[in-house]
């Protein structure tokens, strides 16, 4: 690793560097799983890793996402997705900390770009507050579609739904009922029917989860 990059974050996945250049980049590198047999490890990693960039580059055309940079040099079996950083904060870092009005916008924001990349079929898979960015102009960004896959199904998209509601909840915002309310006010604006149907599936999933929860 050179003198201009750093590792910002290591998951159980992936380490991401920061690469300092003319434009901050960074690099996901997906990390060896030794506990694997070797060339089903390297074949899995690739796979992810070019099913993330598809991902990312369809999302991308209707919601803020960092779009993957491609170049002619880096082979179909890479590891490694390169993309732009994206300047800004951590949701879960940062909701409880603006004025609730203003709060409330970002998650009537962050419903919207969920229904968008929903009406797409795409479902992001790990919908928590780490994986959404808040820039600077309070502009939504959302990343690690590493969990991501394609599906028209509204069970697909309802537990998708159920994620965020529960990781809202989970980080002990105080006001997450509201947070909840204002998402999905922002879900039921995009393609209304379809958004209708899927928030009704989301209380099928949920009355499934609290029946789990007794018995
Ligand atoms: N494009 C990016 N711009 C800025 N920060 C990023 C970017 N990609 C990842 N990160 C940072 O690295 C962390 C981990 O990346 P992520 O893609 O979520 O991988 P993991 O699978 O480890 O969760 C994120 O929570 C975020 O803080
Ligand atoms: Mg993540």
């Amino acid at each position: 690793m050179s003198s201009h990059q750093k590792i910002i974050s290591s998951g159980a996945e992936a380490n991401i560097i920061l690469v300092e250049g003319k434009e901050k980049e960074v690099i996901k590198d997906r990390i060896k799983k030794h506990y694997r047999l070797e060339i089903i490890d390297e074949k899995l990693r690739v796979q992810r890793t070019r099913q993330e960039i598809k991902l990312l580059e369809k999302a991308s055309k209707v919601i803020n996402t960092p779009l993957p940079i491609q170049s002619k040099e880096r082979d179909k079996k890479s590891t490694k997705i390169h993309m732009p950083f994206i300047e800004g904060k951590k949701l879960s870092e940062n909701l409880d900390k603006l004025e609730k009005k203003q709060a409330l916008e970002i998650c009537k924001k962050i419903g919207e770009s969920i229904s968008k990349i929903h009406q797409i079929n795409i479902i992001h898979g790990d919908l928590t507050t780490s994986n959404i960015i808040l820039d600077h102009e309070n502009k939504v960004w959302f990343i690690d579609f590493g969990l991501g896959f394609h599906s028209e199904r509204l069970e697909d998209k309802a537990v998708d739904l159920h994620l965020i509601k529960q990781a809202l909840e989970a980080k002990h915002f105080t006001s997450w009922k509201e947070y909840w309310k204002a998402i999905e006010t922002g879900y039921k604006k995009i393609n209304k029917s379809h958004s209708k149907e899927t928030l009704q599936r989301l209380k099928k999933v949920e009355s499934r989860g609290r029946y789990k929860d007794k018995y």
